[in-house]
């Protein structure tokens, strides 16, 4: 047995503390990683919308590589390896662009993400356009980046803006789903989450939860909930930050939908305006966190739109969390680090933990 069948094995008999330091900082098992886990997944890469004409492309960097998205022509986007020319898998769905880094034939996006047409469909995605980009190069380890994505604990003491624009019940209850909060929370909040369904539906959306049709990629999901009561967008007072309705939505009802397609590939948006959101391994301490915001393909910056309005809201809190992780990272690599138990609030990472070292075991 190796070390790191051994580091593995141990973590696996404690499923509700943190990792090992081992796995946030060691070069040998980041590689395994990149191998084993990083480019067996469909890895999200930017919206159609950004190379609309033939001709047209751009770079996407992970880990050591880098990979050119070109389009060809008006149905055809391909992928290459920026040095060599081989190809890659590239698949778009809903207008958004996955590459995949496997040897192997990957699974189809369709068969994974199959369920998500409606709640997509009902966004527009695929009729959006990029109406600001922001990268955040974080000095972490990857884990600690996703980790702090998927748990809001710290959201109330580290997130005055998000504290302020989500509901803060909703937040103890399902900050980072349902499932992840106290059982008195979500007793109290559930009637108030089935109001709002209620309200939704009333005006003719879909609301509910579609599963990702493949145990493989772990827990995914795509899910709406509220954002809080009187607010209509994820902004500081509420007020739209975009006039133009995406998709096919009727008004606003102050929703959020969020598409989980992998932990580092995720999509969250409310009624007029989407956030693509890309966590992408650099170096073993290194790790882009890059968003993408979509508007509707028909909203007109400066007359409809500031793109400063809809970037702010999630401009503020990762830079927040940039700071979070990174000094999570000095932390870890500390002499005195052990892992600690994770908090109720803190479930999902629970489940992240199984998810990684069930794909860091498989060669
Ligand atoms: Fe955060």
């Amino acid at each position: 047995m190796n070390n790191l069948e051994k580091l593995v094995a141990s973590a696996q008999q404690n499923p509700g503390v943190t990792l090992e330091q081992d796995f946030y900082c060691t070069p040998e098992i980041y590689e395994l990683e990149l191998t084993r886990i990083i480019s067996r997944l469909w890895m999200m890469v930017g919206h159609v919308s950004r190379i609309p004409e033939p001709g047209q492309y751009f770079l996407y960097e992970i880990g050591q590589e880098s990979i050119i998205i070109i389009r060809e022509s008006e149905t055809v986007i391909n992928a290459y390896h920026n040095v060599y020319r081989d190809p890659c898998h590239i698949q778009v769905f809903e207008g958004l662009i996955f590459i995949n880094l496997s040897e192997d034939e990957p699974p189809d996006l369709e068969t994974l993400y199959g369920s998500y047409h409606d709640f997509a469909e009902q966004q527009g995605l695929a009729r959006a356009k990029i109406a600001n980009m922001k990268s955040y190069p974080t000095r972490a380890n990857w884990k600690l980046v996703i980790e702090n994505f998927f748990e809001c604990y710290h959201c109330a003491p580290s997130h005055p803006e998000y504290s302020a624009v989500h509901d803060r019940l909703k937040i103890l209850a399902r900050g980072a789903g349902k499932g992840t909060g106290p059982e008195a929370a979500e007793r109290e909040f559930t009637p108030v989450f089935e109001q709002w369904e209620t309200e939704s539906r009333a005006m003719g959306h879909l609301t509910g939860v579609y599963p990702g049709g493949n145990e493989e990629t772990g827990d995914v999901r795509a899910s709406r909930t509220f954002i809080q009561k009187g607010f209509q967008s994820e902004t500081m007072d509420g007020k739209p930050a975009c006039k133009v309705l995406m998709g096919n939505y009727r008004g606003f009802d102050g929703g959020v939908t969020v598409f989980v397609f992998n932990p580092m590939s995720i999509v969250q948006a409310t009624n007029d305006f989407a956030v693509m959101t890309q966590f992408t391994p650099r170096g073993v301490l290194d790790t882009d966190i890059t968003f993408t915001w979509l508007v509707d393909e028909k909203a007109q910056e400066g007359v409809d739109y500031d793109p400063e309005d809809i970037t702010f809201f999630w401009d503020v809190t990762t830079r927040q969390d940039k700071t979070i992780t990174e000094n999570n990272q000095a932390g870890v690599l500390s002499g005195v680090y052990r892992p600690g138990p994770y908090s109720i609030q803190e479930a999902n990472l629970s489940r992240l933990k199984t998810w990684y070292l069930q794909r860091i075991s498989v060669n």
